[in-house]
């Protein structure tokens, strides 16, 4: 431990790097050697925001929203939510309901400090969205995980729940398409899981939706719209996914009106209402045309039948088809123990080093998502892209 370390608090040590910001590093080092890298490891949209978002946040500067904005958002963007949750998600809720913050990140990130206290545990399935299990830590709680694999889909059972349930727990964190997986909970077994938390009315759902657009059967259904657990759930969305706007940092919760004025206190004295012309900008993807998002979730379905095909052709390795968001998970653990051009397989790290090396593709290992049997793919890079990443893995797993 170097000097400066020792300085860091015991919190800040104790948090993980992001690997996928390890993996982008090492891609870059090999991109400045010369490398021709495909970035699979990334996890935003490729594609730039839609048109008439843009000019509605050059309105906002030409119309000087260049002020402090309300901590919990403008009011016509907590409107626009409202409505947005009236008309998408068939769930009614009061503007004291609504705070905005910066990304859906923030959001979870104010939730769970608001509501956890050392010793409480938060039920995370896995595989996970990296970030919650540092967010549960930094908000000084435990993540009790649930561990799935692609035999049960990636989902969690009624009995799983249960049994993760103690005397300490808190919340339950659902994310819904999933970030890796892309499993998607149908309305049925969301209500299967719903008899199970409404015998545990002090429990919160924390359900995670930004990417309820993102989704290629069916229609996204929300917990929140189970009467029986309604009060005991936290819906966070935001734009980043479903509007290609990640770099706006627009994210938002509903929740209980003692919650959403705990989290406007934090907010208020950490970060203040978030950037005003980011919030008129969202104002315009929450309550303008939807055609840019529809037509995006359809190259995103294109895309991932290409990789998933691709997989499928693989020798042994197990591939869900992703119903969600833009990712592929599949089960590599056949190749464990296998030794290519003198590299030793062992665990799904080695694989994405080798990977990286040998096919020049950048993915992520399932170990960052606690599901280390697997790795990541992103689809979200072009389909020429996406085809010359799946003949490189293939002939270097051939
Ligand atoms: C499941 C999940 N939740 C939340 C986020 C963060 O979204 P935002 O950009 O709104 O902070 C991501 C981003 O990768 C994600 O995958």
């Amino acid at each position: 431990m170097t000097s400066q370390h020792k300085k860091l608090s015991k919190l800040i040590s104790s948090l993980a790097e992001s690997e996928t910001i390890a993996m982008t590093r090492k891609s870059n080092e090999m991109r400045a050697k010369g490398a021709e890298v495909i970035s699979m490891s990334l996890g935003e949209p490729d594609f730039p925001t839609p048109q008439h978002i843009k000019d509605a946040a050059k309105r906002a500067i030409d119309n000087d929203y260049s002020h402090y904005a309300p901590v919990a958002g403008y009011p016509e963007l907590r409107e626009a939510i409202v409505n947005k949750f009236k008309n998408e998600n068939h769930l009614n809720y009061d503007v004291s309901n609504i705070m905005v913050s910066n990304g859906a990140k923030h959001t979870i990130t104010n939730i769970l400090i608001a509501l956890l206290d050392p010793g409480d545990e938060v039920i995370l399935p896995a595989p996970y969205w990296v970030s919650y299990r540092e967010m549960i830590k930094l908000a000084g709680g435990t993540a009790k995980v649930i561990e799935t694999n692609i035999a049960h889909n990636f989902k969690i059972s009624p009995q799983q729940l249960e049994d993760a349930i103690s005397g300490n727990t808190k919340a339950i964190i659902l994310n819904t398409p999933s970030n890796p997986s892309g499993a998607v909970y149908s309305e049925d077994e969301l209500r299967e899981l719903a008899v199970v938390i409404k015998k545990h009315p002090d429990i919160f759902v924390i359900t995670d939706e930004v990417y309820e657009h993102i989704i290629y059967e069916g229609k996204h259904f929300s917990p929140a719209q189970i009467e029986d657990i309604r009060e005991q759930v936290i819906v966070v969305n935001s734009v980043s996914k479903s509007f290609a706007m990640t770099g706006w940092r627009v994210g938002y919760m509903a929740a209980p009106g003692w919650l959403v004025k705990a989290c406007s206190n934090l907010q208020g004295q950490v970060t203040s209402g978030v950037n005003s012309v980011a919030q008129m900008a969202a104002v315009e993807a929450l309550t303008g045309p939807m055609y840019e998002t529809e037509k995006m979730k359809n190259i995103f379905q294109k895309r991932r039948d290409i990789i998933v095909e691709a997989f499928e052709k693989m020798e042994g390795i197990n591939v869900m088809e992703p119903q969600g968001a833009f990712y592929l998970f599949p089960d590599v653990s056949v190749l464990f123990g296998k030794e290519f051009n003198g590299r030793k397989i062992n665990k799904a790290d080695d694989l994405t080093w080798y990977l990286l090396e040998e096919a020049q593709v950048a993915s992520v290992s399932g170990n960052a998502f606690g599901t280390p049997e697997c790795i990541r793919l992103s689809y979200a890079t072009s389909e020429e892209n996406i085809v010359k990443a799946m003949n490189r893995i293939t002939k270097a797993l051939s």
